[in-house]
């Protein structure tokens, strides 16, 4: 879908969107059509329980008054509680509302009302991302589908009275939607098609954007002593990478990075502790982390942000096999830590321990965040509403909360606290990768990983395990891949880390 912005004018054709605000307040469009069409819009309006709250449109077939097919009335809600989020919704909705119906191009007036709390610029501009962001569909392998059940929406116009400036704020929300549809892709792949060498492939294409890329394989790995990592690959065909992004747009080129760190487990079955069939195939996206983290990069690197940093994802195929790793083998890491593998299907703590301890050694960053679809009980903890948090600093819990509130990528603050550290000791190693009771599954496993975690580093571990797929449409999002994270650290990096 193409988006534009434009100086208000009437179309000859398609749909034409105007704003309603709460208790059906006309905006100045939807005034003008309705004096034209003598009275169609409020009699529309009669007709129907279209109040003009932030969820709700009404579709005006051949209206009155104006040549265009279609009159559609998106309500705004109270203007004065618009915010970035409601105004990306309400450009969510109605492309979806728009390809629903099967129009091909539409136009929408954003006449922001006078007590609207966004700018009508901004207003405009949100409302683009909005729709860029739901425009989204991952249907590369289905070949037999009729034109009528692809999207059809092919342009979106936005007027408003200041059409360079909105595009000018919309631009690095462009870049940023790109990066978000990046990362949906990655996500959405099956196992066949995404697998660490080919994962790694497509963090390769970001050298374009400026990016400084290096991607270590197993002996590479093996010299490193990354002996947790590579164990959870050892059953795969697949060889496992680790991939190395950086983007030094700071004026310091020295300053201490901002390390992101992802899990990109590219199908899990669990291993030797096989996962029941049933699901299974969800677990293609369990390198939802990894996607995140590279996704960000490329948003970063798109909209020339002004920071240090450091992306590395860890990249692994967990599989049954002669050659797998077996329940109580005992690994060595990077960081000299033996671990005690008595659950093969707990892989993710041991890619990411490996990551974290490399990016730790090589980019002494300021702060670090892994995300990981970690844990099942998280869903079981949070559901589908907010990712788990777990952070060893206060003021990185703050930084990232409000990066979610702004973004709609939710945070919630779980604990970190020494009883919870030592339910994984292991009796014949360092550390054993499960705690063996089903208590506390998320929080353990965010113990685990700080084990590894440096003095002096600022981290926050993500737990995403809920948030990487969503079964059901979204405002911003339809159903399938979400790319969280991507969001979300962008806007940490921009709101905290910049120049
Ligand atoms: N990738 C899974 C976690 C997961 C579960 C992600 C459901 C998304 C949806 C992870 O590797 C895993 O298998 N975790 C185990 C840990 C357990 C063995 C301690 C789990 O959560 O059951
Ligand atoms: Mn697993
Ligand atoms: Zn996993």
């Amino acid at each position: 879908m193409k988006i534009a912005f434009a100086k208000p004018e009437l179309p000859a054709q398609g749909t034409l969107v105007a704003v309603v605000s709460e208790q059906r307040k006309l905006g100045h469009l939807a005034t003008q059509i309705d004096k034209s069409g003598k009275g169609a819009v409020q009699r529309a309006l009669g007709a129907s329980r279209f109040k003009g709250n932030t969820d709700e449109l009404l579709t005006i077939l051949a209206p009155a008054g104006i040549d265009a097919d279609r009159l559609v009335l998106v309500g705004i809600g109270n203007p004065a509680k618009l915010d970035n989020l409601a105004a990306q919704g309400i450009g969510g909705r109605l492309v979806a509302a728009l390809n629903g119906v099967g129009e091909k191009e539409a136009a929408i007036q954003v006449d922001a009302p006078a007590d609207s709390a966004l700018t009508e610029v901004a207003l405009a501009a949100q409302i683009a991302y909005g729709a860029r962001l739901r425009s989204y569909r991952f249907d590369k392998y289905k070949t037999k589908e009729k034109p009528e059940q692809k999207l059809s929406l092919k342009k979106l116009t936005i007027y408003t009275g200041d059409p360079a400036a909105a595009k000018k704020l919309y631009d690095p929300l462009d870049k940023v939607a790109e990066a978000v549809g990046f990362a949906r892709d990655l996500v959405s792949e099956p196992g066949n098609v995404i697998y660490p060498e080919t994962l790694a492939e497509q963090a390769r294409s970001l050298k374009s954007l400026g990016i400084e890329i290096d991607v270590l394989g197993e002996t590479a790995m093996k010299k490193l002593g990354m002996g947790a990592l590579l164990g959870v690959g050892q059953g795969s065909e697949r060889e496992s990478q680790l991939v190395i992004m950086r983007w030094n747009g700071a004026k310091d080129s020295k300053k201490r990075p901002v390390a992101f760190i992802g899990k990109g487990v590219t199908f899990d079955t669990g291993g030797i502790s096989l996962k029941p069939g049933a699901g299974m195939e969800d677990m293609k996206w369990d390198m939802g982390g990894s996607a995140a983290v590279i996704g960000a990069m490329r948003a970063l690197a798109a909209r020339k942000a002004k920071a240090n940093v450091i992306g590395v994802v860890g990249l692994v195929e967990n599989m049954p096999d002669g050659k797998a790793q077996r329940p109580g083998d005992i690994v060595t890491s990077m960081s000299g830590q033996t671990i005690e593998v008595l659950n093969t299907d707990a892989e993710g703590r041991l890619v990411l321990c490996d990551a974290m301890w490399y990016a730790q050694e090589q980019y002494k960053p300021e702060v670090m965040i892994d995300l990981a679809t970690l844990t099942g009980a998280i869903l079981i903890a949070l559901g589908t509403q907010h990712a788990g948090m777990f952070t060893n600093e206060d003021k990185l819990a703050e930084q990232l909360t409000a990066a979610g509130k702004a973004t709609g990528e939710l945070l919630w603050r779980m604990p970190l606290a020494s009883a919870y550290d030592r339910m994984m000791d292991s009796p014949a190693a360092d550390i054993k990768n499960i705690s063996g009771s089903r208590n506390a599954g998320s929080i353990t496993a965010a113990q685990f990983l700080q084990r590894f975690v440096q003095k002096g580093v600022a981290w926050a571990h993500l737990d995403i395990a809920g948030m990487a797929w969503a079964d059901k449409d979204q405002a911003t999002c339809p159903k399938g891949a979400t790319a969280f994270g991507v969001r979300l650290l962008d806007k940490l990096i921009a709101a905290n880390f910049e120049d």
